[in-house]
């Protein structure tokens, strides 16, 4: 099969189109013919570094959309020809390529109205705003929330989780994509750039029940004064400053991980997501789609930034 292997940990430049073997399924496995591949910032984390031990000849793409090639001997949910979208973890190759061994009970069928594109745009992000505001942060009818990056993979599913839950939503991106995150559900769009997002949250709700940081950096400490007392911040990336204002305050600050969650939480996330598609309160947000031998170019597109939703690849055969 063909597959965008890397060449050696670095640059958009490392990837190299080979002839690799097709992989063989285990009986807990199905085998995929990979139709699209989503591209999050989490792959060119690996690209850089060699994270989770991807080096030179690994496979990257963890965010997919197939259909049903082969069924492995243990697993009776689904059969040859069946549309469906998952997120592997980081244990194994990578989707970039024709086909894609996963375990069984971590992939969804595909709703029917979203095509392959759209389905792969949706998995990853999803599943890390739901483990992030709906199970961590507890965000219920009525509360306010403050979604940092709001227009990112991740922060226009945050969107769209928040307003379907009944809360009142701040979202602060750039002024580019304010009218994008605003259709998505956010009642108040705060311009990074030109506006203190603190001093808007405080002039115009005093504070909020829950936080959820999708960019760090001073994001999380600078949030701390505007939490109410007992209030949540999740954060999924490393945040820098001064978080021992939360102690006073009484705020609990988490930090959520996909790549550590357990199996059964992502089976129950993509669950959830999967009906939440279906009903058409979730919608993916595509921006771009570009062939998988211009997964160089996607890299770069992605790392240069100023695009809102996801880039996705497709894969001929
Ligand atoms: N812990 C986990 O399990 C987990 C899971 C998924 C993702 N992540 C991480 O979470 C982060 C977001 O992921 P993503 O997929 O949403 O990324 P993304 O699609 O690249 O979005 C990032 C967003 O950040 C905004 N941004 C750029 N510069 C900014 C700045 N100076 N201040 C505030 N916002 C800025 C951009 O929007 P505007 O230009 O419109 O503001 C952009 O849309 C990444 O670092 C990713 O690796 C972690």
């Amino acid at each position: 099969m063909k597959a965008m292997t890397l060449s050696a940990n670095g640059g958009p430049d490392v990837f190299v189109l080979r002839d690799t073997p097709e992989p063989e399924i285990k009986p807990d496995q199905i085998l995929v013919k990979v139709q699209a591949v989503a591209l999050n910032p989490i792959d060119c984390k690996i690209r850089k570094t060699g994270a989770f031990g991807y080096g030179s000849g690994a496979i990257l793409g963890f965010d997919v959309a197939g259909s049903v090639e082969q069924v492995g001997s243990l697993v009776h949910n689904f059969q040859p020809g069946d549309a469906v979208f998952y997120c592997p973890d980081f244990s194994g190759p990578g989707a970039n390529a024709q086909y894609h061994a996963v375990r069984a009970d971590i992939v969804a069928k595909k709703p029917a109205h979203l095509g392959y594109v759209e389905a792969a745009a949706v998995p990853l992000t999803a599943l890390t705003a739901w483990a992030s505001l709906i199970e961590q942060g507890d965000l219920r009818l009525g509360q306010t929330v403050l979604i940092i990056g709001a227009s990112g993979g991740v922060g226009s599913m945050a969107v769209q989780l928040a307003h379907a839950a009944g809360a009142y939503v701040f979202a602060v991106c750039s002024a580019a994509n304010a009218g994008l995150v605003r259709s998505l559900g956010a009642d108040r769009v705060i311009d990074r750039q030109s506006e203190d997002f603190a001093a808007v949250v405080q002039k115009e709700a005093g504070t909020v029940d829950l936080v959820f940081d999708c960019f760090g950096d001073i994001y999380t400490s600078r949030s701390i004064p505007i939490v109410k007392p007992m209030g949540r911040i999740i954060t999924i990336v490393d945040p820098k400053g001064d978080l021992s204002l939360g102690y006073r305050h009484n705020i609990a600050i988490h930090y959520v991980s996909l790549a550590f969650d357990s199996i059964p939480r992502r089976i129950d996330g993509m669950k959830k997501i999967t009906a939440l598609l279906e009903r058409e309160i979730l919608k993916p947000v595509v921006h771009n789609v570009l062939p998988l031998e211009k997964l160089a170019d996607a890299h770069r597109a992605l790392e240069a930034g100023g695009g809102f939703g996801k880039i996705v690849l497709t894969v001929s055969h």
